[in-house]
């Protein structure tokens, strides 16, 4: 039987930087209110309409690809995470194959906002445990910036998001280390505390072609932010625990932490929790908000290029999100 190893990564971000105070010039807020609340300097906002969500997940998947030493030939499944995609449908997954001009192999879209990298390391882990795939590219990508209200009525929610997008290439390993375990969880009954609701077969074409209501908010993002907060802080503490118990690992064990990166003080109230040291917890919300599911693999890159991460290390990535849906990962390096 094989285990799974992360064996590349790479991500892509956009080149435009928009700072705080680049926000205080579209609605009413500043770069007080956002550091002390949210950690978030800046974040990247797509400004070419030629970068769309595949594209940009095509680019990292690249880098990663070359980083994993591997030939693109040679992956055999794609795992597509986005809430941004390109297109209702079609999927990005399959716009993805089409850019990496590879094989006709699967490609899965997967729906699960800022858990759907942990989601698809998971589905990535089991098809390659079972011995059907051998090299998997796990994606995440969003452009959230096309579909934010900028303007002060849309504040609370358009601070924190921002594009980007990571990409890891998962493989079939006969050592002992790579993936650990993966746990999955959601709780649908809080769909609505942070959602986009429109459009949607609930809300199909004749009517997005009768709606005349220009005070009609639910294209945007919507977010219930202290429930959301609470929540988050809750479930990410349980299921980093739920996998190291399932390991027999201890929070001493871990050797780097990445949460993904949805506001600064949630990560630290969780680093508090569990009586880490800086040196053990990664963050980089900073420089580019909450990219949702590319949040962990840029940040996982990033630690990674950093020599933060060296061979048997106990890294463990923690998601919570939109659905709301939560995970974690705990790997060996
Ligand atoms: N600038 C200035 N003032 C603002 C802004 C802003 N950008 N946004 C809101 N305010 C104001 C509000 O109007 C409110 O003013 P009032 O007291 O006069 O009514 C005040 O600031 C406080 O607003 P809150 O919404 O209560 O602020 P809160 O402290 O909850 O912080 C935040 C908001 C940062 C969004 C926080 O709730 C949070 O981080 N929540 C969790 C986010 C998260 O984890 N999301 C999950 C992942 S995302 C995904 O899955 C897609």
């Amino acid at each position: 039987m094989y285990n799974s190893a992360i064996k590349g990564l790479g991500f892509y971000l956009p080149e435009n930087i928009v700072t705080n105070n680049d926000l205080s010039g579209l609605m009413d807020t500043s770069d007080k209110w956002i550091t002390e609340r949210t950690g978030i300097k800046e974040r990247r906002w797509v400004n070419d309409d030629k970068l769309t969500t595949s594209l940009m997940g095509t680019y990292a998947s690249e880098r990663a690809i070359i980083d994993s030493g591997i030939d693109k030939k040679d992956i055999d499944f794609i795992i597509f995470s986005t809430l941004s995609p390109d297109y209702y449908f079609p999927g990005s997954g399959v716009l993805l194959q089409r850019n990496l001009e590879i094989k006709e192999v699967g490609a899965l879209d997967i729906r699960n906002q800022c858990s759907g990298f942990i989601y698809g390391l998971s589905i990535a882990d089991q098809y390659i445990k079972s011995g059907m795939y051998k090299n998997i590219l796990v994606v995440g990508s969003e452009i959230h910036s096309g579909g934010l209200d900028k303007s002060t009525r849309g504040r609370s929610v358009s601070v924190i998001f921002g594009d980007g997008a990571g990409a890891a290439v998962v493989s079939a390993t006969t050592s002992n280390s790579g993936i650990l375990s993966t746990h999955l969880h959601s709780e649908g009954k809080f769909a609505e505390e942070l959602a986009v609701i429109k459009p949607a077969t609930s809300f199909w074409i004749d009517k997005i072609k009768a709606e005349t209501n220009k005070d009609d908010t639910s294209y945007f993002p919507y977010m219930n932010g202290n429930f959301v907060f609470k929540n988050a802080v809750i479930r990410f503490e349980e299921v980093i625990f739920e996998g190291l118990n399932h390991s027999n690992l201890k929070k001493e064990d871990i050797s780097l932490l990445i949460t993904h990166q949805a506001n600064l003080r949630i990560s630290q109230y969780i680093q508090k929790r569990l009586n880490l040291s800086d040196s053990q917890v990664f963050n980089n919300i900073m420089k580019y908000g909450n990219t949702t599911a590319a949040s962990i693999p840029i940040a996982l890159t990033e630690a990674y290029k950093s020599n933060l991460i060296k061979k048997g290390d106990i890294v463990v990535l923690a998601a919570f999100g939109s659905g709301f849906t939560w995970g974690s990962a705990i790997i060996k390096w």
